[in-house]
């Protein structure tokens, strides 16, 4: 079956590691059309908005976009692309597979988890005043509608994914009516499935177990803030937020991306690493149902790190974008 796909290229660095991405992806032979479009600073010429409206009609009729990063100026009227789009398609769930890849520095080498972050509520949507002089509220939302359709989301994951244990990390023993909310949405859901093993742990231990014994997570599940702080500790434990890919997801549609920003400092030099974004890629094609192909790129990129001659500069070699995608591509035979 033929997809179509939403490409946002994206700016900085991101034209240059979408256009790999790309390239390894039809090196698969899998039916892709892509329907390019643009956002940020680019669209904001052009069209008149950072996120212009044809750019969501195609999300929402294709279902799937991948995209690039995208630079948000520093300063007041430039909302961030990113925050717009997870809110105007309502990308509920925030996908992270944090594991470390072959020869790349990382404490916890064997790692190989799952953050699974609600992307909608809790104090991170940032419903904030000032009270009187002095004094801010800041207002906390859970909602069993959100908590229910995040935890569905993190069990069928791990069911499709064939992994065994969902925690769900919480701090309930104080925050008793949201937290205790969002945790018993958890256990509700849980129930369905009775074959993955449901544990929890209050966030201030999980932290300290995470640093300390890894190995016993699985899936993690959490509320939007504990999910924004916790998924970037997990990804210091295999060696940085450089490699890692991700996905914002809904009923309306996929957002496949890199975690990593549009890193002006080497845009244009063709020096940048496709590796996070190609992960995403391969998340994906899986998310498509492409599953042959995603193995096929996994293998071959997981081969490219082992034999380590071709790497890019911010993993210790010199070599170019584009090498790195020739010697996936070659990689897959
Ligand atoms: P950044 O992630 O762009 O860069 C941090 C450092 O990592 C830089 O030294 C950069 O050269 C390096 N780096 C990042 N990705 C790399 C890659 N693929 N290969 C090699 N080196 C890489 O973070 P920064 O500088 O804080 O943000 C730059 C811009 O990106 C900002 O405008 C920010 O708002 C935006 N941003 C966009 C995101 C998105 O579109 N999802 C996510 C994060 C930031």
């Amino acid at each position: 079956m033929p997809h179509t796909i939403t490409l946002i290229p994206g700016d900085g660095i991101g034209p240059e590691v979408s256009s790999a991405v790309v390239r390894i992806i039809e090196a698969t032979g899998v039916d892709i059309r892509w329907e390019t479009h643009y956002a940020g600073a680019q669209a904001l010429e052009k069209f008149g908005s950072t996120l212009p409206e044809e750019l969501l009609e195609s999300i929402k009729r294709n279902r799937v976009a991948l995209k690039g990063p995208i630079t948000t100026p520093v300063g007041k009227g430039f909302t961030s692309v990113n925050v717009g789009l997870r809110k105007a398609l309502d990308l509920y769930a925030n996908l992270r597979p944090v594991r470390a890849l072959p020869g790349v520095p990382a404490r916890y080498p064997e790692l190989d988890l799952v953050v699974v972050r609600e992307n909608t509520e809790d104090l991170y949507a940032g419903i904030e005043h000032v009270v009187v002089p002095g004094v801010v509220e800041s207002i906390k939302v859970i909602t069993e509608k959100a908590s229910t359709r995040i935890a569905r989301y993190a069990f069928e994951f791990a069911r499709r994914e064939g992994r065994k244990k969902v925690t769900a990390v919480h701090k309930a023993n104080i925050m008793k009516l949201s937290d205790g909310l969002f945790l018993e949405c958890f256990r509700k859901v849980a129930a369905d499935y009775p074959e993955i093993a449901a544990e929890d742990k209050i966030v201030d231990n999980a932290c300290m177990q995470l640093v300390m014994r890894p190995e016993q997570f699985d899936v993690m599940l959490l509320e939007n803030l504990y999910g924004d702080i916790v998924s970037d500790l997990c990804a210091g434990l295999i060696g940085g937020l450089g490699l890692v890919p991700g996905a914002n997801i809904g009923e309306l549609g996929a957002v496949f991306e890199a975690v990593h920003g549009s890193a002006p400092d080497i845009a244009g030099q063709g020096i940048a690493n496709p590796t996070a974004l190609l992960q995403s890629g391969i998340l994906m094609l899986r998310h498509l149902g492409e599953r042959d192909a995603a193995e096929r790129i996994e293998k071959a990129m997981l081969k490219v790190y082992t034999d380590g001659q071709v790497r890019t500069r911010d993993v210790g070699g010199n070599s170019h974008t584009d090498e790195f995608a020739q010697a996936v591509i070659q990689g897959m035979g």
